[in-house]
C-alpha cells in the first residue's frame, strides 16, 4: 500500500504509540482487503461503548491510547454507553457497572471525542455530505450513511473507528470503491403503498416495524444469495426519516448489510437499474416476517422500549401526544441521544413523558445496557431490538406497530399483535 510521507511517519512512530498504533491497525486492515491507498476521513462515529461489551480488556486498550497521547484530529462521536450518565440510578444499573461505564467514557473524552453516546449521530450533529469519506463503527449508522446520505464508509469496528479519528485516515476499499456500491441483487416489493394501514395509526408512526420487517426479510434473502449483494429495491412509494433508520437497522442486522440502493428514494440508486438476478417479495411475506418476531403474549410483556435506533424528536413528540395525561402500567424506557433528549426537554416533551411514570433512557439502549435476567417479555417497534432481545438477553420479544408499543404500556387494547408461536 501506498503511503504519503505523513502516513509514513505515522506509522514509524512520529507521533507517538497511538498513532503509531492506530496507523499499524489501518495498515493491516488495508492489506488484508488489498487497499492501495489511506483516504482522509472527515469524521468518525465509535462503537464499542459498552463496559457490558468491552470489559477489562477494552478498558485496558483504551488507557493504551490515552498514554500514548491519543487524540482525535477529526470530528468524533460516539455510540451508545451501557447506561444513561445521569439516569442510571433510577433504571437500576449497579454502581460497580456505572462506575466502570464512566472510565470508558472519560478515556473517549479524553482523547477528544464528543461523547454524544447515541446510534443516530446523524440526528446529532454528525451529519456527512454526499460523497464524502468517513470511518463509522454502529451497523445501522454505516447502512444509514452510505445508502440514504450518500457518504462513504465500511462498517468499522470500535477499534478501527478510533484509529481513522486518530489518523484521520482509513484505507481506500470496501464502500469508499464505486465497484463496491453496485447493485448486485434485486427486490421488487410487490403492493407495499396498498397494504400501509397508515389510516389506522398515523403515518408519523406507522412505518417503522414495517421497515423492521422488510428488512429482517431482505437482509435474509442477502444471506442466501450468499457473498451479501448490495441490494436494489423497487416497489417503496416513499419512506420517512424514521421508516429508514427503522429498516437500516434490521437489514443490517439480518443481512449484514453496509448499503443498499431504493428506487426513488436513495441518491445513488438513480446510477443503476433493477440488476439481472432479483427477487419478489409479497406483502403477505412482510406480514409473515412481522408475525416471526412475536414470540410471546401482550399480558407476558414486562418490559417496553422505543428507540432502537435512538429516537427522533418527532418520534418523541408521538410518545408525549400519546402519553399525555396517562399513566405507564409496565417499565418503559425511551432511548435517544443526549441532544435530541435536551430539544424534548426545552419543548416540555420531557416533561409530559416523565410525568406519566416512562423513563428516558439517553445516551443507552435496551441492548447495550447490562439487563440480562431482569424482565421476561420486552415490546417494541424494532426488529433490530428484538434479534438481540432474544439472543444477548434472553427475553421473549413482542414486535408491534410504533403506536401499539405505547398503548401496550398503558395498558390499553392492542389494535395489531400477530398471535404466532415464538420465533426462538
Ligand atoms: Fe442503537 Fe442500541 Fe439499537 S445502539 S441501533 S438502540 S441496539
Amino acid at each position: 500500500m501506498q503511503l504519503t510521507e505523513e502516513e509514513q511517519a505515522m506509522l514509524n512512530g512520529r507521533y507517538g504509540r497511538a498513532t503509531q498504533k492506530a496507523m499499524e491497525i489501518l495498515f493491516a486492515l488495508g492489506t488484508i482487503y488489498g487497499a492501495e491507498r489511506m483516504l482522509p476521513v472527515a469524521s468518525a462515529q465509535i462503537a464499542g461503548v459498552s463496559y457490558d461489551n468491552l470489559g477489562e480488556a477494552g478498558l485496558e486498550f483504551l488507557s493504551e491510547m490515552v498514554d500514548g497521547g491519543g487524540k482525535v484530529r477529526i470530528f468524533s462521536t460516539l455510540n451508545p454507553a451501557g447506561m444513561d450518565i445521569e439516569n442510571w440510578r433510577v433504571l437500576g444499573i449497579s454502581p460497580d457497572f456505572a462506575k466502570h461505564q464512566k472510565r470508558v467514557i472519560e478515556l473517549f473524552a479524553r482523547m477528544g471525542v464528543l461523547t454524544t453516546c447515541t446510534c443516530t449521530p446523524y440526528l446529532a450533529g454528525n451529519l456527512p455530505g454526499f460523497g464524502e469519506h468517513i470511518a463509522w463503527a454502529e451497523s445501522s449508522a454505516v447502512c444509514y450513511a452510505n445508502a440514504v446520505i450518500g457518504a462513504r464508509t465500511n462498517r468499522e469496528g470500535g477499534p478501527s473507528a478510533l484509529a481513522a479519528a486518530i489518523t484521520g485516515r482509513t484505507p481506500a476499499y470496501g464502500m469508499h470503491l464505486d465497484e463496491e456500491r453496485r447493485p448486485g441483487l434485486g427486490v421488487v416489493v410487490e403492493k407495499w403503498q396498498l397494504s400501509e394501514p397508515a389510516s389506522l395509526i398515523g403515518r408519523e408512526a406507522s412505518e417503522t416495524h414495517w421497515f423492521g420487517a422488510l428488512g429482517k426479510l431482505i437482509g435474509e434473502k442477502m444471506q442466501s444469495a450468499g457473498g451479501r449483494p448490495v441490494p436494489y429495491i423497487s416497489g417503496i412509494p416513499y419512506a420517512t426519516l424514521e421508516g429508514l433508520k427503522s429498516f437500516c437497522a434490521s437489514l443490517a442486522t439480518y443481512g449484514g448489510a453496509a448499503m443498499f440502493h431504493m428506487e426513488g428514494i436513495t441518491p445513488e440508486a438513480i446510477q443503476f437499474s433493477l440488476p439481472a438476478e432479483d427477487v419478489t417479495i409479497s406483502f403477505n411475506e412482510v406480514v409473515a416476517s412481522w408475525q416471526s418476531l412475536n414470540g410471546a403474549a401482550p399480558e407476558e410483556v414486562d418490559f417496553v422500549s422505543l428507540g432502537c435506533p435512538h429516537l427522533s424528536i418527532q418520534e418523541i413528540a408521538r410518545i408525549a401526544h400519546l402519553l399525555d395525561g396517562r399513566h405507564v402500567v409496565k417499565e418503559f424506557w425511551i432511548t435517544t441521544s443526549r441532544p435530541v433528549k435536551q430539544i424534548a426537554d426545552q419543548i416540555g416533551y420531557t416533561g409530559t413523558i416523565e410525568a406519566s411514570g416512562a423513563r428516558f433512557a439517553t445516551g443507552t439502549c435496551c441492548v447495550v445496557a447490562p439487563i440480562k435476567g431482569r424482565f421476561t417479555a420486552m415490546a417494541t417497534d424494532s426488529a433490530k431490538a428484538c434479534y438481540y432481545a432474544s439472543a444477548k438477553n434472553d427475553f421473549k420479544t413482542v414486535f408491534l406497530p410504533f403506536d401499539d408499543v405505547v398503548s401496550l404500556a398503558l395498558g390499553d387494547q392492542i389494535i395489531s399483535h400477530p398471535v404466532t408461536q415464538s420465533h426462538r
